[in-house]
């Protein structure tokens, strides 16, 4: 069954941007071979675009502005929230073109993310329409959820996105993906991945938040970027990264969490807000939670 097929009995405009997006994506996985290198431009965070950073943001901006099916539109790579006036739909989109960025000189996976709104983008996850990732690795994947099941689709040699896998749930599994440097861990957090470590967890952690998840939504296990001393809000985007995994894992049966809460609760303050993050099954955030709650730092 192809993506279009399988989005047949949803909301028209919901049904029209996923497979906008699909097609966008589909020129992201073939734009990488000759926009390889950095940029001399910055993003609002203060980290160095790479060519496919800047790339791929235009892209995505140009295409979804043209669709008229987003108002809103907010993307990692922009410092405002954009609207688009002549939209025929309420629709905002939240956008991380390219997540994962800085290992394409090095070849290995990468994704876009894309969170879905009725309206207003600042708005606590929990009330998303849906959520959706591409993972270019050596398949292109999508993976989209509009609260009915999490399921999978890869990108085919005729150039269709065709069904992998449906009603994806995280298994358990002892995986752990760590990020931030372990001389900056706090106290909660150390305690936290001693025990996991003492429990026989292995260690996958590459760099890219998309593809890291994307392994814990299929093996089970935890990834986590925390709050370390020198960054109390850890490294993480609210809107563009952990929202829309965290829907998803959490859609999957999994949870999400900023170590003490369901992050999908938080109301956005700023499009740039960072979070802490711990995703992935119900046993580990329940174990983090806990930590916290013993030990308040
Ligand atoms: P982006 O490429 O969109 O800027 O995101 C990078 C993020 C995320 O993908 C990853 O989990 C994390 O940064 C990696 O950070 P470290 O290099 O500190 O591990
Ligand atoms: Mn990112
Ligand atoms: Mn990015």
């Amino acid at each position: 069954m192809n993506l279009e097929t399988h989005l047949s009995e949803h909301d028209e405009d919901v049904k029209q941007v996923i497979l906008h997006v699909s097609e966008v994506a589909k020129k992201i996985s073939r734009g990488f071979a000759t926009r390889q290198g950095v940029s001399d431009s910055s993003n609002i965070y203060g980290e160095r675009q790479v060519a496919m950073d800047v790339w791929a943001d235009e892209l995505l901006i140009s295409e979804l502005r043209g669709s008229k099916l987003v108002r809103h539109l907010a993307s990692e790579e922009q410092p405002d929230v954009l609207t688009f006036e002549d939209s025929t739909s309420d629709l905002g989109l939240t956008i991380d073109p390219l997540d994962g960025s800085s290992l394409i000189g090095v070849n290995l996976a990468v994704g876009t993310i894309v969170g879905i709104y009725r309206g207003d983008v600042l708005s606590p996850g929990e009330g998303m329409l849906g959520a959706m990732y591409v993972l270019y690795g050596p398949l292109t994947t999508l993976t989209y959820c509009l609260r009915e099941g999490v399921h999978e689709f890869a990108l085919d040699d005729n150039g269709d996105f065709v069904l992998q896998e449906e009603n994806i749930v995280i298994p358990e599994g002892k995986i752990y993906a760590p990020g931030a440097l372990r001389r900056d861990y706090l106290p909660a957090h150390r305690g936290f991945i001693e025990r996991l470590e003492a429990e026989g967890y292995k260690l996958r952690y590459s760099g890219s938040f998309v593809a890291d998840v994307h392994q814990i939504l299929h093996k089970g296990g935890v990834f986590t970027y925390p709050a370390y001393a020198g960054s109390e809000m850890g490294k993480l985007r609210l809107l563009f990264e952990a929202a829309p995994m965290g829907f998803i894992v959490s859609q999957a049966g999994g949870a999400v969490s900023d170590g003490r809460r369901d992050l999908l609760t938080i109301k956005p303050e700023a499009v740039s807000q960072r979070v802490p993050v711990y995703i992935g099954g119900k046993r580990e955030i329940t174990l983090i939670e806990g930590m916290h709650k013993e030990n308040t730092s």
